[in-house]
């Protein structure tokens, strides 16, 4: 029999402590993870699950509850403790390869970006520097004074722990020699693995939580309260990247090392410069020797393009720079028993199992669930609860189960996994249509699940963001009835009182949100649409579409005569660069949906969609560009990257809303139209001056 999760009225007082235990240790991961770390590893809803297990369990056995448990932590320090701050410059993360073939990949990406040949590709130099496994943070200086130091963050907004990193003594708080009057300096605070484990046995010794690593210590200690508790913790720095700058410091990323070093940063000593695949691929084996030895923690080598023009042609795709790239260590495997296979439901009503592992420790990180991708991958890998299964983790990737091993103990395996064709949470069917590996619930709006993920998706960072109503609390008003809609959150404030009255809630806390809320009530076109959980609209294509479309009003009515396949609205839905035949189909859909009608038409009465903005500072803001025929001197996508970053939208035909066609080389048909039209147009030249105007 599998071993499945015992009933907490059934449990011995032994085993109930074990569980409690082990659940407490697991809790307190996570909000380590969550808290301190701003990288929770698992989602909301898992997290939740746990703490409730917990809850039931104490409730039956609360003489087995542990002293000193994690799960009575309020929450780790609370997000406002620390002022906000917006960076100048975001701070992005990094796209991860794992081996040579997709390392060539990244380049070769690059290289077609850029239009570089063969010979200029091998030439090219690159920067390989270990890639610490501490916390980003960013440091400001103005006229070389240390100023203000931010945690990463959101990647826009990071918090102020100025105070504690002054205490660093790796950080300088004046520069040495000449420098801008501004700059933003990005680099990496780790904690040495001597200090963590130092640090874990006085934290031991005083019956204090235990970090799970390295990192999370880092974090932990960087985050504290009291500057007077960083200061005890051994935190170290490496300076390796470039956030804003008020003028040109150098050419070359190796230079601007070397400039760090000069100002006083310690920069990591193992950094070298590179040229080509082979010396990365040699690099990253040196580095991977090395690994053991060194006093910190890495786990992969970054590769960044050395020329600095270079970098600023390339620019970033997403939240990741094309001009470098991690380099990962194999990811780590594990064998342990499978328990139970899960079935969550998505906020479109996609099914996806969940593999329940039991704990194991993979590379330093409790694992106790592992995806198991679709139906397909779990027939193909013919994996069944109750087996024991190799599962990988690489990286921050969710860990994934591989696939099964083979038994040791001769117990007989269950039967055949048999993938559900009914929702586990409402119950209608579950339909899997031809071609598509996922499975949907068909209930819509009337499943809870979806509902209730709908609903956190749309008070959710990239969309209403609201302070205060997370996936606990959306839970919490939709299980008791306050919020069953979007819009029902425009209306939380008739129940202020009864909330008030709520375990956990009380005046401040409930005016804090209605606050939060009400703060919403104007929000622009992008966010707007990207609350609404369209399939395949991302917050990119969201802001697309905002761009495009300009108004609410206008946006909805296109969408509404884009149902009719032919008509000039569907036409112009289907030219916007990034939204293919699909998606166009999803929108149309989504609008021609009763209880979607319903729900816009009551957000629309109680807010204020304002028009799109986020493209007006370019000097191209608003305006539709064409490119047409070869071009020369850059790729096409890196013309389309360009004026996008100007605010320009680029568009694949030429009407009489276009403002500005470029003609490359041989531009044929849409060069004719475009005089025809009387549009400004510019040939390859004159554009490439204009862009060195402005940027
Ligand atoms: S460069 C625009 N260099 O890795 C990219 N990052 O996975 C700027 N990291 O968020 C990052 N060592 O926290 C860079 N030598 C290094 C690094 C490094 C560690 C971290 C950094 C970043 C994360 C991305």
């Amino acid at each position: 029999m599998p071993e499945t999760a015992l009933l907490p009225a059934t449990m011995t007082p032994q085993q109930a402590r074990e569980e409690l235990e082990r659940l407490a240790a697991e809790i307190a991961h996570h909000n380590a993870a969550y808290y301190r770390n701003d990288a929770p590893e698992i989602s909301d809803a898992e997290y939740d699950a746990l703490r409730r297990r917990y809850d039931a369990i104490v409730a039956q056995h609360p003489e087995a509850e542990p002293e000193n448990s994690a799960a009575q932590d309020v929450g780790a320090a609370p997000d406002t403790a620390f002022g906000k701050h917006i960076h100048l410059v975001p701070m992005l993360s990094l796209d991860n390869v794992f081996d040579r073939e997709d390392f060539e990949g990244f380049i070769s990406r690059a290289t077609r970006f850029l239009g570089m040949d063969q010979k200029a590709t091998e030439q090219l130099i690159f920067v390989g520097e270990p890639k610490i496994d501490g916390l980003s943070i960013s440091l400001t200086y103005e006229k070389g004074r240390f100023m203000r130091g931010t945690t990463r963050g959101d990647g826009t907004e990071g918090e102020d722990v100025t105070a504690n990193l002054r205490t660093l003594k790796d950080l300088p708080l004046r520069l040495s020699g000449s420098y801008p009057d501004l700059i933003e300096i990005r680099g990496e605070v780790f904690l040495s693995k001597k200090h963590f484990l130092e640090l874990n046995a006085a934290q031991e010794a005083a019956n204090k939580r235990l970090f799970a690593n390295p990192r999370n210590a880092a974090a932990g200690s960087l985050r504290q309260l009291d500057p007077k508790i960083t200061a005890q913790r051994p935190l170290s720095l490496f300076a390796y990247a470039l956030g804003f700058c008020s003028e040109k410091i150098s050419r070359s990323h190796w230079a601007y090392l070397e400039q760090l070093k000069e100002w006083g940063f310690p920069v990591n000593p193992l950094s070298r410069q590179i040229k080509g695949v082979e010396d990365a691929e040699a690099f990253f084996a040196e580095v991977s020797q090395s690994r053991a030895e060194l006093a910190y923690d890495i786990d992969g080598v970054v590769y960044k393009i050395d020329d600095l023009a270079l970098q600023e042609r390339l620019g970033f795709a997403g939240r990741a720079p094309r001009w470098a790239i991690a380099w990962k260590f194999p990811a780590e495997q594990a064998i342990t028993r499978l328990k139970e296979i899960e079935i969550q439901v998505g906020r479109t009503g996609a099914l996806t199992p969940v593999a329940h592992l039991e704990p194991v420790n993979v590379g330093g990180v409790l694992v106790m669930r592992a995806t198991l991708h679709n139906e397909d991958e779990i027939a193909r890998k013919d994996v069944r609860p109750g087996d024991t299964v190799f599962i990988q983790r690489a990286g921050d990737v969710i860990p994934q189960v591989l696939g099964v091993a083979p038994s040791t103990d001769g117990t007989p395996r269950l039967a055949p996994y048999h993938f559900p064709d009914h929702c586990p949470v409402c119950g209608a069917a579950a339909v899997r249509p031809e071609g598509e590996a996922v499975r949907r619930c068909t209930g819509g709006l009337t499943c809870p699940a979806q509902v209730v993920e709908r609903l956190i998706h749309f008070v959710s960072r990239q969309a209403f963001d609201i302070e205060g109503l997370g996936d606990r609390s959306i839970r919490e008003f939709h299980d008791i009835g306050l919020i069953l809609t979007p819009g029902d959150i425009f209306r939380l404030h008739e129940h202020a009182a009864d909330i008030e009255k709520r375990d956990g809630w009380g005046e401040q806390s409930v005016q804090k949100l209605l606050q939060a809320i009400e703060s919403r009530r104007t929000i622009s076109l992008s966010r707007f649409i990207y609350a609404l959980g369209i399939r395949r609209i991302g917050a990119s294509n969201a802001r697309l579409l905002a761009r495009h479309y300009g108004t609410y009003e206008n946006w909805f009515s296109q969408m509404q005569a884009a149902a009719i396949i032919g008509s000039d609205a569907r036409l112009e839905l289907g030219s916007i660069t990034g939204i293919g035949t699909t998606t166009a189909e999803d929108l149309v859909a989504f609008v021609a949906e009763e209880h979607n009608l319903q729900t816009l038409a009551d957000l629309r009465a109680n807010l204020t969609i304002t028009e799109e903005t986020a493209a007006s500072e370019g000097a191209l803001a608003g305006k539709t560009i064409v490119f047409t025929g070869t071009l020369h001197t850059m790729t096409r996508p890196e013309a389309k990257a360009t004026a996008e970053r100007m605010g320009a939208k680029v568009s694949d035909s030429v009407s009489k809303k276009t403002d500005l066609v470029v003609l490359g080389e041989k531009a044929g048909s849409k060069a004719k139209k475009a005089v025809e039209l009387g549009l400004q147009t510019m040939d390859e030249a004159e554009w490439n001056a204009f862009c060195s105007e402005q940027e």
